[in-house]
Formats: structure tokens, sequence, C-alpha cells
């Protein structure tokens, strides 16, 4: 088994889930991949995040600068965020033959071109899935899947706390400050949560996603934004009377007359694709020239998404440097026990051709009840006596061969003139 030996700095909420989830799946990722990730080096200023995220002693060290100088290390696992602190950490590490992992998306935004030039002239990798989106592959999805694929526009909602706010907002009329103090609970929030609720956490975002797109240089102080604080209850009630929901959309488009990137507040029609992404999920709503439309959807925030993310750039970097040729490790893998359609438990609607009579219902429903299948539902609309009408049903979660064995005997009743329709409900 080939080992891959990296240092973690920051063990705040992303930098403890990252340590925990690597030692949680240490046998999957082993699996998986064929390799073993070995955390050498930890380390924090705050002794106090180091105990809590159960770091055993053999892995602390003091400083950053003892897993950049430690020859084993292969990769720098930066997760302090911030800009002035974190981009030394990464150029020593990049001067010191180190790659480089981080969710840093303040200092990729504002001095990307720095740690890129920097990364470029020392021939090291620096790999920042995690900075845009927690758990979404979009970093990938744009560099890798999407590689032939002309950008035309991003429409995303990329800050988790401003999205777990709203919608808190709007379903149940919470209030701003309460929304915010579950949203920083929940290790949604960044250290200052203003960064989220003035949009700035979003407009880093969309400046990443906006030059990995465009392929060109953003100015960061150039992007357009503004964040949430001002949006009142009202706001939301009189969007909700009109049609719309008010979500914190980040946008990038390329136009004739230039790139244009901004956050802002937006009300979007109840049935945009992107009016649904609730609580603290992101999405990214990309318009290409080939694949045209897509949507990349999920946890945008918290400690567990953004942790897989980062280490799946770790895994990355790690089959990079051992030299693995193949992305996909594929090893002879044993038959997997199918499970045969028929013991498949859900629920379904049933839907009869009956005769419109008193006491067809109640046929129906004791072969039903032979088979163990309850009914949630019952709806006939039409009046037609003596005439075939429409019965449906709808079941609770039910064996598939229970349905079948009942609807076959259903079939057969007298007070039945067609084949029943069954179709399954996926919750
Ligand atoms: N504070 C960020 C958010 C965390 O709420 O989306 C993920 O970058």
């Amino acid at each position: 088994m080939e080992v891959y030996n990296i240092g973690i700095v920051g063990v705040g909420t992303v930098g403890s889930g990252v340590y925990k989830q690597l030692k949680r799946k240490a046998s999957i990722l082993k699996k998986k991949t064929g390799i073993s990730i070995h955390i050498k080096a930890v380390c924090d200023k705050d002794t106090k995040a180091v105990r809590k995220a159960g770091v055993l002693k053999r892995e602390c060290v003091p400083s950053y600068r003892d897993m950049i100088k430690d020859p084993e290390i292969n990769c720098i696992v930066e997760l302090i965020g911030g800009t002035s602190i974190a981009k030394n950490i990464i150029l020593e590490a990049f001067k010191k033959g180190k790659d480089v992992v981080t969710a840093n998306k303040a200092l990729l935004a504002e001095e990307g071109s720095d740690v890129f030039k920097a990364a470029r002239k020392l021939n090291r990798q620096i790999f920042f899935e995690a900075s845009v989106g927690g758990g979404i592959p979009i970093i990938k999805g744009l560099t890798e899947s999407l590689v032939s694929n002309r950008i035309i526009r991003i429409l995303s909602i990329i800050n988790g706390t401003c999205n777990y706010i709203l919608t808190r907002m709007t379903h149940d009329g919470m209030s701003f400050e309460k929304a915010l103090a579950i949203a920083k609970a929940k290790g949604y929030a960044e250290a200052n949560p203003s960064l989220d609720i003035d949009g700035i956490d979003a407009a880093h975002k969309i400046t990443i996603l906006a030059e990995l797109a465009f392929r060109k240089k953003i100015n960061f102080k150039e992007v357009s934004c503004e964040g949430i604080s001002g949006i009142k209850e009202w706001d939301i009630s009189f969007a909700d009377q009109l049609g719309y929901v008010v979500k914190l959309l980040a946008i990038a488009k390329e136009g004739s007359e230039g790139i244009e990137v901004r956050v802002q507040p937006t009300l979007l029609p109840k049935d945009h694709i992107l009016a649904n992404v609730n609580d603290s999920y992101n999405a990214v709503y990309l318009m290409c020239d080939e694949v045209e439309n897509m949507l990349f959807y999920g946890r945008g925030a918290g400690a567990k998404p953004t942790a897989s993310a980062v280490i799946s750039d770790i895994i990355d970097l790690a089959r990079n440097s051992l030299g693995f040729r193949q992305k996909l490790y594929l090893p002879s893998l044993k038959a997997a026990h199918t499970k045969s359609i028929s013991s498949i438990l859900s629920r379904h609607y049933l839907r009869f051709s009956v005769i419109d009579r008193p006491g067809v219902l109640a046929k129906i429903s004791s072969i039903l009840g032979r088979y163990s299948i309850s009914i949630s539902d019952v709806i006939q609309k039409e009046r037609k006596i003596g005439q075939v009408v429409p019965l449906v049903l709808l079941t609770h979660e039910t064996y598939e061969k229970h349905i079948q064995q009942a609807v076959r005997q259903i079939d057969k009743l007298s007070v039945i003139k067609r084949h029943s329709r069954v179709i399954r409900i996926e919750e």
C-alpha cells in the first residue's frame, strides 16, 4: 500500500472535520484508491481546538514551519483561512517542494495570481475544491468534466449561511438574528460572519468560479457586492405574495462588452430551478455552449461536506505524486447481492377502472387488506352511476410483491373493467 504523508494547518470547523473524516474513512479510502493517507503533523495556535479535535500527541507540532521542513511530508493542507499568514504558509510550502490543498476562498480571490504564479515558478500544485460550494465538485466540474465547453453564464447560491437565514425567514418566519445564531452553531458561518451576511464570501467564491470559467483575471475589488442584512421580514412576505422568493445570488456572465460579476439579493420566481435550493444547500447553475444548462447542487457549508471536498483534493495530489496513471482505481470487485424488485418497499399509486356502484371500494380494500396493504388516500372524482370511472388509491409503504399479488386478484373482480395501473411513489 502506497503512503502519502500530509500536514494539516488549522483545526477549526473544516480542519477538525478533515482530521476526523480522514481517520473515520481510512479503510474506505484505501479500498477506493489504493493509497493510505497518513496525517504526519497537525498544528493550530488554538491549543483548545487541537484537543477538541482529538489530535494525537505524536501528531501535534508547535508551528507550521515544523511540518514544512519535514522532508517526509508531501502536502500541506492549509485550513486557517484569511489572507496574510495563510499566504506565507502556502508560499513557504511551495519553496520546500510541498503541494498544497486549501479551502481559502478569500486568499484565492484576492491574491490568487501571486499564489498561482509561485506554484508555476516552483512547479508545485495547489488544489482548492473546498473553496467554493462546500461538498459540491464544482471546481473539478468546471476544469475537468466541462473542459470542452465555453461557459456563458453562472447563476449561483454559494453562501450556505445566507441561504440558511433566508430559508428560515421564508419558511418559518424566523428572525434574522435567530437564524444566524443557528447557522453559526451548525458550523456554516465564517469566524467573522459579516463575511457571509455582507456577501463578501459569495463574492470571493464567484470570483474564483468566474476566473476558472472565463479564463480571465477578475479584479476582486471590481466585483459588485450586496449582502442580506437589509432584507426584512416584510420583503420576504411581499415577495411571497407576488410569487417570488428572495435568494442571495452570485452571478457571472461573459458578454460582448466584458465580464459581469456580482452578488446581490434577488427575487426569483417560485418555479425557478434555484428557488427550491434551501437551508445550507448551494447550487451552481451553468449555461454552457455544448452541454447547455447544468445544475450542481449539494451541501455548501459545514464540516463534513467541506472536509469531503478537501479529502478529494488530497487524494488527487497523492495519485499525481505517487505516479498513479489511472484515476479510477478498479481492482477486481466481489459480486454484489442485488435486491429483487419484489422485495422493494415503497408507497404506491393504484388506479382502478371500476363500475360506479356501492360496495366496490369495500371489495377492493378487502383484497388489499388480505395482503396487509394499508390505504392512505382514496379519490373518486367522477360520478356516473353504473358506468366505468377511475378510482385512485394511495398506499402506505408496502412490498412490491404484495401489491402485484393483490392487483392480480383485484383485476379478476367483475366490477373492474380494465387492467389496473400501479405507479410507485418515491418520497
Ligand atoms: N461560510 C461559508 C458559507 C462556508 O456559509 O457558505 C463555506 O464556504
